[in-house]
């Protein structure tokens, strides 16, 4: 829905769930891509995940977003309907936040732009990870996918030569870069 003026926008969360190397592969694939900028809010939770799975530092992401909004900013640009977006991804999803997205409770600026984005029925896509997942967990999942979000969870692939885990990442990051119409080089889809 971006203009002649305008580019298209995809608002990345991520949040504190395991995999955070996940987003690093997302936001250097959007890199690639003419045309559309990234708006990035990270969590609390999620710079400790950062911290201890990545040997990356926050600013260091950061800086491959477009934009890096601050979490307490809630009068960010991405706070608000008005300001134009292809969507969302939370990549990946902690439970604590799939919880506060199905409950509307947008105590940060990832939940507020997470439900702006299902208030304008815009495409959100939440690589929910928790395992196992409790009965509360699968409630509130349910709850979204019923409002039309969808849960990517960010699971093994053994097909497509995906034998590493980069592969596999990099196949999860083709599939949510796919939800909103574009292509990964890295990605390849199956052909039978
Ligand atoms: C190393 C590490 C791994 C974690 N992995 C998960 C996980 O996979 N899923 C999850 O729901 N929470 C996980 N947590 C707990 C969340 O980070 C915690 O609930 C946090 O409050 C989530 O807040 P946020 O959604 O605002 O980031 C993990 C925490 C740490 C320190």
């Amino acid at each position: 829905m971006g203009t002649p003026s305008e580019p298209k926008r995809l608002v990345v969360g991520i949040s504190g769930a395991s995999c955070a190397n996940l987003a690093i592969r997302l936001l250097e694939a959007m890199r690639e891509q003419s045309g559309w900028e990234t708006h990035l809010v990270v969590t609390e939770g999620a710079r400790r995940t950062l911290e201890h799975e990545t040997s990356c530092t926050l600013e260091a992401v950061a800086a491959l977003a477009t934009h890096a909004h601050d979490l307490r900013n809630i009068g960010a640009s991405i706070a608000s309907g008005t300001f134009r977006t292809e969507g969302m991804v939370v990549i990946p999803c902690s439970m604590k936040t799939v919880a506060g997205i199905a409950h509307g409770y947008s105590e940060n600026l990832l939940l507020r732009a997470a439900d702006v984005t299902l208030k304008e029925r815009r495409k959100l896509v939440l690589l929910a990870r928790e395992t196992p997942l409790s009965l509360v967990h699968l409630k509130n999942m349910v709850e979204l996918a019923t409002m039309g979000v969808v849960i990517m969870p960010p699971v093994l692939t053994a097909y497509q030569g995906a034998g590493t885990v980069e592969a596999m990442e990099n196949h999860l990051v083709g599939k949510v870069m796919s939800e909103f119409g574009m292509e990964f080089s890295k990605f390849r889809r199956w052909k039978g």
